[in-house]
């Protein structure tokens, strides 16, 4: 398509990938992991994960989008078409397309919890609340799917507003509005925790590196992690790709994106922890963290209800600067193949992300057992659906290398990259082996641990994907 939109600033790509990457992966379950596993082992994991394998596919998944200037399933089948590769390349667009729905299905419906939060915070609801009544309002929460559903359907209707109005008047004025904000409560929330909470104690849990507390499936979350919160492997980052200028740079711009990321996500550890040490709670809560642990430490500090409504004002930000990167692939998708109107094709994309994120909502009380996602997975629909992105990211992203280190002409690659020739070659190895192995090394060891139909699923989806290596690897040698 010629003529493709470009954000209006060179920078706003960063911007928007900044706001896609930070998000509930940050706020909510970046902490809660830690605290699951044992703090600093865990950091050391997830960190080089996102350095290593993290940077190099982020790199990768930008420029699929600007060289291709189409949202991720039309970029694809161009390239393949320019690149004279195998078409079961076009799996990664699908694949991610498949992923942001799912992801924002139940993405929303955990940012819609914030929403209640925020309202409890601000109108001083939780003041000097004992441990019983938060945990036991957070329980009623999780047991009304009317309330629930409410939450989701305004958040997402709030997502779907902005990703409406386009990319200029909606996505990047939204984001240059709601990023700087982010930031500056941020830092806000971080000094009141080193006011009123224990800095130090938060600090040594997060920074005392002892591998041995790591479990081998705190190793795996620390990966999968990595390329949640980077938003990777699903599209978001490719169209979000499409729009950026030709002049930034792709190298540059992807370790700040990487850095920026893990910052807000050491940040928001050290507030959260200072106040659940300085408060003599526990860490290991699992996704109470922030819903329980949290309300409880601002429920006993002075001017709680104000930093506790802010803090909350800061989960929703950095959630819906992430939703709207979930919605525009399909959306982007939808407007290049069938000519919808903006409006049209957000609307179709939202409103079947939002009925498939009432399983989620159900999950937590009507269906929360019993169900056919119980006899046949042996899990809850929303444990399914969250199992199921956590193969899809990993597996996209794992495409995403091989497509770049081995499909594409490699005297094309290095031109849009725009490096020297060492670094062309080192991120080139990292993205044909490190990558791969790091995400092979992270599917092998979780197989084992899905039960019924999912190794069939999954089976079929690895061949899908060695289809399209074979396909490559059958081809001539273009330039390497
Ligand atoms: N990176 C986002 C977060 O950390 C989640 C996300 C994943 C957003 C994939 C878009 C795409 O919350």
């Amino acid at each position: 398509m010629s003529g493709h939109n470009v954000w209006t600033h060179k920078g706003t790509f960063l911007l928007a990938a900044v706001g896609s990457a930070v998000g509930l992966g940050n706020l909510w379950r970046f902490p809660y992991l830690t605290g699951e596993n044992g703090g600093g082992a865990f950091i050391l994991i997830y960190a080089l994960t996102i350095f290593a394998v993290g940077i190099p596919i982020l790199i990768a998944e930008t420029m699929l989008g600007r060289t291709s200037r189409r949202s991720p399933i039309m970029g694809m089948r161009h390239l393949i078409k320019t690149h004279k590769t195998s078409r079961a390349w076009e799996s990664i667009g699908w694949l991610g397309a498949a992923s942001a729905f799912l992801i924002l299905s139940f993405y929303s419906v955990i940012a819609g919890w914030a929403l209640h939060y925020t309202w409890l915070m601000l109108t001083g609801s939780l003041v000097g609340a004992d441990a019983q009544t938060i945990s036991d309002g957070f329980n009623a929460l999780l047991a009304s799917p009317g309330l629930m559903t409410l939450y989701h359907t305004l958040f997402i209707a709030a997502s779907a507003l902005i990703v409406g109005m386009g990319i200029h008047k909606g996505i990047e004025s939204g984001l240059r509005i709601m990023m700087p904000a982010l930031f500056v409560i941020l830092i806000v929330v971080l000094i009141y925790g080193i006011i009123n909470g224990d800095v130090g104690a938060a600090a040594s849990f997060l920074f005392t590196f002892n591998i041995s507390d790591l479990s081998l499936e705190g190793w795996l979350q620390a990966m999968g992690q990595s390329f949640f919160t980077l938003s990777l492997g699903m599209g978001a980052i490719m169209a979000y790709g499409a729009y950026m200028s030709s002049e930034a740079s792709l190298t540059r711009t992807a370790i700040a994106v990487a850095f920026v990321d893990t910052a807000v996500a050491m940040v928001a550890g050290l507030a959260i922890f200072s106040l659940v040490f300085g408060a003599g709670l526990e860490t290991g809560q699992g996704p109470g963290l922030m819903f329980v642990t949290l309300p409880l430490a601002f429920a006993e500090m002075p001017f709680g209800a104000l930093v506790g409504g802010v803090f909350f004002i800061l989960v929703l930000g950095a959630a819906i600067s992430s939703s709207i990167s979930l919605i525009e692939p399909v959306a982007a998708f939808l407007v290049e193949r069938f000519d919808m109107t903006r409006p049209q094709a957000v609307t179709i994309m939202v409103v079947a992300a939002w009925a498939m994120g009432l399983l989620t909502v159900l999950s937590f009380n009507v269906w929360a057992e019993g169900t056919i996602f119980h006899s046949l997975f042996g899990r809850s629909a929303f444990e399914f659906i969250e199992l199921l992105t956590n193969i899809f990211m990993p597996l996209g992203g794992l495409m995403i290398a091989l497509f770049a280190g081995w499909a594409l002409t490699q005297s094309e690659v290095i031109k849009e990259l725009g490096t020297n020739a060492t670094w062309f070659k080192i991120w080139r190895f990292l993205v044909r082996f490190v990558g791969p192995a790091a995400v092979s090394f992270v599917f092998l060891r979780t197989i084992p641990q899905v039960e019924g139909y999912l190794i069939p699923t999954l089976g079929a989806l690895i061949i899908v994907a060695a289809f399209a290596i074979g396909q490559r690897l059958r081809q001539p040698k273009t330039s390497s």
